[in-house]
């Protein structure tokens, strides 16, 4: 039998950080035997962001390398651009003619943008849209991702169903694939770790920033247990093993930081080691998005045709 199809990307929007690994990326490692594995940086979704053209392009490297350094093999997992597929913003067109605005007004990411007051582009909006044709178009059967992308898979679901009911089936329902302890990983403030909080630990950091971040943890707890630094601590450790360090060193919170700095190092430095391999060669890295987008954009091409044949559009 065939291997089930995985897809899921991460945005090119900034530091990398140990929440993405553990709710996200790690998975895309662990699987990436079990299933035929599409792994993509979602740089069109992070134009809703970052408007900067430096700032893009060093992000879309910077995560190719991030992908390359948690271990995923470049002869396992095609790691591509999602801008390299355009028929994503075809098909996406295709789904927003299906969508009403009501339906993509509920949507978590767009309500907290308008609870902000910002300044909504129609990127953000539509961001739902775009997320459910890069999922689609794969036919993908399991999409890991944190808690925060639930609803999204969701709206990728419906938008499938809605397609098929109209115009016969085509789609396959993907299902979310989230780790109930990892789903949503908590940052160095006690809120959920985000790039926007301010409040994160690079994935790939130096022993310097791993020390610095683990002695900004907040530490407020009154039962002795700094609940911050051992909700961290559990990523790298069995509850089992904490238990005790966490009675013996009851209320010195500083001797604990220092054995989470410690924890953190032993695991991050492989990565870290192995991310700067491949960061010596980026020609490399290059290559491979290269080649890979065009044979993804390759795969998808008769998945595309029967949608336009489908629709009405394709008649010859
Ligand atoms: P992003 O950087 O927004 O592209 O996120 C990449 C992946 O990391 C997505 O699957 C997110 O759901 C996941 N993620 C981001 N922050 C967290 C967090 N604090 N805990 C768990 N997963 C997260
Ligand atoms: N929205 C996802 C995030 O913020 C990134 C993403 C874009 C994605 N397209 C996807 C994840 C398709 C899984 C599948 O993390």
């Amino acid at each position: 039998m065939s291997k089930k199809i995985l897809i899921s990307g991460v945005k090119p929007t900034g530091t990398v950080h140990i929440g993405n690994y553990f709710g996200a990326m790690k998975q895309f490692a662990d699987f990436q035997d079990k299933y035929e594995s599409y792994v993509f940086i979602a740089d069109l979704h992070a134009l809703t962001s970052v408007q900067d053209r430096e700032q893009m392009s060093e992000s879309i490297l910077n995560v190719a390398l991030d992908y390359l350094g948690i271990g995923l093999d470049p002869e396992k997992v095609v790691l591509f651009k999602q801008s390299d597929v355009p028929e994503v913003t075809e098909l996406a067109w295709t789904f927003n003619c299906l969508t009403t605005m009501p339906y993509l007004m509920r949507a978590h990411a767009f309500k907290d943008a308008e609870a902000k007051n910002k300044e909504i582009n129609v990127g953000v909006f539509d961001y739902p849209i775009l997320m459910a044709a890069d999922i689609l178009i794969h036919d993908a059967d399991v999409v890991p991702v944190g808690q925060d992308q639930k609803q999204h898979i969701e709206y990728a679901r419906d938008t499938a169903e809605k397609f098929n009911r109209i115009f016969g089936d085509t789609f396959k329902l993907p299902e979310s694939l989230i780790l109930e302890n990892v789903a949503t990983v908590i940052g160095t403030d006690g809120r959920k770790m985000s790039k926007s909080y301010g409040n994160i630990i690079p994935l790939f950091a130096t022993h310097e920033e791993i020390k610095k971040a683990v002695m900004g943890i907040v530490t407020d707890s009154s039962s002795g247990v700094p609940e911050n630094v051992y909700n961290l601590h559990k990523l790298f450790r069995s509850e089992e093993e904490l238990k005790n360090l966490y009675e013996e060193k009851k209320g010195k919170y500083k001797d604990l930081k220092e054995a989470l700095i410690e924890d953190m190092e032993s695991f991050i430095s492989p990565m870290r080691e192995r991310r700067e391999k491949f960061a010596k060669d980026k020609d490399y890295v290059i290559k491979l998005l290269s080649e890979n987008g065009a044979k993804m954009r390759a795969k998808i091409s008769s998945k595309m045709e029967d949608v336009r044949r489908k629709i009405g559009i394709k008649i010859d």
